[in-house]
Formats: structure tokens, sequence, C-alpha cells
């Protein structure tokens, strides 16, 4: 069974750019094959990767529902959507991409969303891990990973409003069915010494830090130059954080 990774956290604190590390350090240490999916509509996790993003799942829904009558001859609904999502699929060196895109409109997308769930918990099944980088809400995240996370990573900046959101979205995952096996707080753009003021609001929560991610410049320089993450260098600041919390909470992995 592969091994799900996922992130949730408020707008802007990072979760992208530490979903992109982690498939970095799994797939520098030989942990693949790995599935990166993006589940956040406004996505980008292929883009802080290098992938040119060609289509999503959501996509693949829209034409769908616009044209239902648009199958190809020969081919019945189900392997019609199977053969778009295998197109969908971003087939990289180290790991594959598939990106959720938009949510549902209105009308009834039952049917098609069945097939498309189907298919993609099927497509899953053959990769070793799953990071899924998710959107600051966390409605769609059970549906995303077939109600099972291994690891979620509740990802904070330094401030008190930041884990403020980790509180909620912990608070929620009581009433979600999904069944999180670990759970841990990453601080992002953290000093070397937390506050009391912070360690004590964590303290609140009543969950572990799993790692602080320093500030790190490099991050900027390579957003600007669009460049990959991927290929920072193996002693950036983020880098070396984001192997050391994996290797610690990642032991098996
Ligand atoms: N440790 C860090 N040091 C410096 N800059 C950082 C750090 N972590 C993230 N950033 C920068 O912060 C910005 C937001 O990061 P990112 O896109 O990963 O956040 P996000 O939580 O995924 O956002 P969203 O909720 O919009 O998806 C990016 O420009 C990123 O380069
Ligand atoms: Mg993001």
């Amino acid at each position: 069974m592969s091994k799900v990774i996922a992130f949730a956290g408020k707008g802007g604190v990072g979760k992208t750019t530490v979903a992109s590390l982690v498939v970095r350090y799994l797939g520098a240490t030989g942990k693949t094959p790995i599935l990166a999916v993006d589940a956040d509509p406004n996505s980008n996790l292929g883009e802080t990767m290098g992938l040119q993003v060609t289509s999503t799942i959501g996509e693949i829904r829209e034409t769908y529902m616009k044209d239902p009558q648009g199958i190809p001859s020969g081919m019945d609904k189900i392997n019609y959507l199977e053969t778009l999502v295998e197109q969908a699929l971003i087939e990289n060196r180290a790991f594959d991409l598939l990106v959720m895109g938009r949510q549902e409109g209105q009308g009834c997308y039952c049917m098609v969303n069945n097939i498309l769930n189907k298919f993609t918990d099927k497509l899953t099944k053959h990769y070793k891990y799953l990071v899924v980088d998710n959107e600051a809400g966390m409605e769609h995240l059970s549906r995303r990973t077939s109600g099972r996370v291994d690891l979620l990573f509740l990802v904070t900046d330094y401030s008190l409003r930041g884990l403020r959101a980790v509180r909620r979205i912990n608070d929620m995952l009581g009433g979600l069915k999904l069944d999180v096996k670990n759970l841990a707080i990453v601080v992002t753009r953290g000093p070397e010494n937390l506050s009391q003021e912070f360690l004590a609001e964590v303290q609140e929560i009543g969950l572990p830090i799993a790692g602080v991610i320093p500030y790190d410049p490099a991050l900027l320089e390579f957003d600007m130059e669009r460049r990959s993450l991927l290929d920072l260098p193996a002693e950036s600041p983020s880098v070396l954080a984001v192997d050391k919390l994996m290797k610690e909470y990642c032991p098996t992995a």
C-alpha cells in the first residue's frame, strides 16, 4: 500500500514549497516510485518542480460534461475518461505528477466523479509514496487520499495566526472521514529558537513540531527565475531542514 504524505495549512505559509522538497528528498533517497498530487485548484506544485502542466482532472471533467456524446468511436465512457487521466499524468524521471485542478461546478457530476475517483484510486496504488499538496481547506482531502493519510504535516509560518489555522484544522480533523496515522506541525520561516509565546501556543494545540524550515532566500530567487526547487543546492537551508525532518518522520521511507 502506498504511503500518503499530505500538507495542510493557511494560504501562503509554504505548503507547496515543503511538498516539493519532500518529493525531492524521496527521489534523492531512492524512495520511488512517487506520485505528487496537486490537490489545490490554484495549483502550482508542478511549476515549483519545473513541470509544464498540460491537463488536470478538473479539465477532463469539464470537457466530458460539455459534450458527453463526444466519446471517440470504439470507446465507452469509462475507457475514454481513463485514457484522458492517463494523458494528464505527467511522467518524470523520479516522480509522476497528477494535477486535480478545479473542483466541480454546478450540475450533476456524480457519475463522472465516480469514474475519475475510482481510476485515480487504482492509479495511485502503483506508487510507493503519494505526496499530496492540499488547498487551505480540508474538505477534499479525504476524497483525494481514499480516506487515509500516513503523515499529515500542518504547515504554519512563524506566526500565532498561522498556528491558529493549524489549531482549526486539527479541530476539524475529528469530523472528517480521514484516518490520519501521524500528525505534526512544520514551521516555515522560523528562527533557530522559537519564542515562548509560540511554543506555549503549540503546547496548547498538543501536536509535536516535526521541524522548523528557516528563511531561505534561495527560494525567492528560484521563484523569480522560474527554476525548479528540485535544482536547489543540497546545502540550502530549506533543503537541509526538510531532509532532516523527513529522516526523522519517515525513517522507513
Ligand atoms: N522557508 C522559506 N523561506 C523563504 N521563503 C519561503 C519559505 N517557504 C516558503 N517561502 C516563499 O513563500 C511563498 C509561499 O510559499 P508556498 O507557495 O509554498 O505557500 P503555500 O502554502 O503553498 O501557498 P498557497 O496557500 O497559496 O498554496 C513562496 O514565494 C515561497 O518561495
Ligand atoms: Mg500551495
